[in-house]
C-alpha cells in the first residue's frame, strides 16, 4: 500500500493501536471542531502581545473581597450544611427571588417559578438547542452572531438561516427555506444589547420586528442578555421579553426565553446565569438540568446571591466607568489610526467594536501578520458567521486593555492594516 493510500485510509481503519474513535462518535460530533485561529491565539499568553482578542472581563475589577466574605459566611454560618450539600435543580431560592426583583426592574414581572439558575448562560444555550432542535431544523441567527451559540446549537445538527431585524424577509420565505432543508424553523436567537461580536444594540423597532416574525412563524425567541447591564450611553431599551409581555399580557403567554448571566458583571468563574421564561419551558429545562448536572454549584449561587444583594448596582457602576473609558479610547484611536475604507461600530455598551475592512481583505491572514510584526491580537470575524462569510471583518475587545495600551495597540494595528 502506498504511503498516500495508507494516509487516506488511516481515518477509517482500526489501527491496531487504538479504537477508530471518529467512527464511533455520533454524527453530532462531526460539527464540533476546534477553530483554525486557536493555534494563533495561543500566542496571547506571551507578555509582549497587546490583546484585543478575549471577550472577557478585566479580573482587576472582580469584587474579590466581597466574594471572600460571602464564601466564608456561607461556610461558617447556619447555611454551612446547605452550602456543601446537593440542592434543587431550579436553583437557590433566595437567588431566584433576587432575580424576580431584577427582572421586574427590566419590565419583566414574573415569579420564581419562571426562573431557573444555570451554570453560566452558555449552559442555557446548550439546553435550549437540545430542547428545540431536531436534526435538520432551522435556527435563525444573526450574520454575524455569538460563536458560542453556534457551537452550542451545532451539537443538535441544525441548519441556520439569517435573522434580519429589519423585517424585510417574509415568514413564508423562512418557512420554505427550512422545509427545503428538511426541517422547521424553531427559534430566532438574538442579543438585543451590545451583541458579541458587533457591539451593536437593536432599536425597539428591530426588537418588535423580531417578535412580529416569531409570531408569524409561531416560533420561540431566545434572547441572549449576557451584556445587558453594561450600557455606557443612551437610554435603556426594554428587553425582547418585556416587549413580548407588553403584547401578550403576561409572561405565561410569551414566546421569548431570556438568558441572563452574572459573568460580565460579577464573576464568570463562578458560572452562574439564569433563564427567565414561561413555566412550561422552565419545567422542561429543569428536567434537562436534572439529567445533565443536577444543579449549579450551591456555594457559588449563595456567594453570587450575597454579593448581588449587597452591591450589584455599585459593582456595575464601577465596571461601567472603566469600560466606558476604554471604549472611548478605542474609538478615538481607531479614528486616528485606521486608513480610509475601514469602518467600525460605535457601541453604546458591552465589550466589543466590530471592524470591517475593504472587500477582499482577510482577517485571519491579518492576524498572523499582526502577531508576527506588531504583536497585536484580535479575533478574525469569519468564525462568527454561520455561512463562513465575513473574511474581511475583525472583532476587537476593549475590556482588558488600559487606555494607553489601547492607543498603542490600535496604532500598531493601523500599520498592519495599511500593509507596513
Ligand atoms: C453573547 C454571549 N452569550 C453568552 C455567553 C456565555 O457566558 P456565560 O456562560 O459566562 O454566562 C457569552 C460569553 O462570552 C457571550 O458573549
Amino acid at each position: 500500500m502506498s504511503t498516500q493510500m495508507q494516509a487516506d485510509t488511516a481515518g477509517s481503519m482500526k489501527s491496531g493501536h487504538g479504537l477508530d474513535w471518529p467512527g464511533l462518535f455520533a454524527t453530532r460530533a462531526e460539527r464540533m471542531k476546534a477553530s483554525e485561529i486557536r493555534e494563533l491565539l495561543k500566542l496571547l499568553d506571551q507578555p509582549d502581545v497587546i490583546s484585543f482578542a478575549g471577550g472577557i472581563p478585566d479580573p482587576a475589577l472582580f469584587p474579590a473581597e466581597a466574594f471572600g466574605a460571602a464564601l466564608t459566611s456561607a461556610l461558617t454560618g447556619d447555611t454551612k450544611g446547605a452550602a456543601l450539600q446537593y440542592s434543587v435543580s431550579e436553583g437557590y431560592k433566595p437567588l431566584r427571588d433576587w432575580l424576580v426583583a431584577r427582572m421586574a426592574s427590566l419590565g419583566v414581572p414574573c415569579s420564581a417559578d419562571n426562573i431557573m439558575i444555570t451554570s453560566g448562560s452558555q449552559q442555557a444555550l446548550d439546553y435550549l438547542g437540545k430542547l428545540f432542535l431536531s436534526k435538520g431544523d432551522t435556527a435563525l441567527v444573526g450574520w454575524p452572531t455569538y460563536l458560542g451559540a453556534l457551537q452550542a446549537f451545532n451539537a443538535y445538527e441544525p441548519n441556520y438561516d439569517r435573522l434580519t431585524p429589519l423585517g424585510n424577509r417574509s415568514a413564508d420565505d423562512y418557512r420554505a427555506t427550512a422545509a427545503a432543508n428538511g426541517g422547521q424553523v424553531k427559534f430566532a436567537y438574538a442579543s438585543a444589547d451590545f451583541a458579541n461580536p458587533t457591539g451593536e444594540t437593536l432599536p425597539e423597532s428591530a426588537r418588535k420586528n423580531i417578535l412580529d416574525l416569531a409570531e408569524e412563524l409561531d416560533i420561540a425567541v431566545i434572547e441572549d442578555a449576557a451584556y445587558q447591564s453594561l450600557r455606557y450611553d443612551g437610554d435603556e431599551i426594554p428587553p425582547l421579553l418585556a416587549l413580548d409581555i407588553e403584547r401578550s399580557g403576561s409572561i405565561e403567554a410569551t414566546r421569548t426565553i431570556y438568558c441572563g448571566s452574572f459573568s460580565k458583571t460579577l464573576a464568570p468563574g463562578l458560572r452562574v446565569g439564569w433563564v427567565c421564561a414561561a413555566k412550561p419551558v422552565i419545567s422542561k429545562l429543569v428536567l434537562m438540568k436534572q439529567a445533565a448536572d443536577l444543579h449549579s454549584a450551591t456555594l457559588n449561587q449563595m456567594a453570587i446571591h450575597t454579593v448581588a444583594s449587597d452591591g450589584f448596582e455599585a459593582q456595575v457602576a464601577k465596571i461601567k466607568a472603566t469600560y466606558q473609558a476604554r471604549r472611548d479610547a478605542m474609538l478615538a484611536a481607531l479614528s486616528r489610526h485606521m486608513p480610509e475604507g475601514v469602518t467600525w461600530t460605535k457601541p453604546d455598551g458591552g465589550m466589543f467594536v466590530w471592524v470591517t475592512l475593504p472587500e477582499g481583505a482577510d482577517g485571519a491572514a491579518l492576524l498572523a501578520e499582526s502577531l508576527k510584526t506588531e504583536r497585536v491580537a484580535f479575533v478574525p470575524g469569519k468564525a462568527f458567521f454561520a455561512d463562513g462569510s465575513g473574511a474581511n471583518t475583525l472583532r476587537l475587545s476593549f475590556s482588558c486593555a488600559s487606555e494607553a495600551m489601547i492607543e498603542e495597540g490600535i496604532k500598531r494595528l493601523g500599520r498592519v492594516v495599511r500593509g507596513g
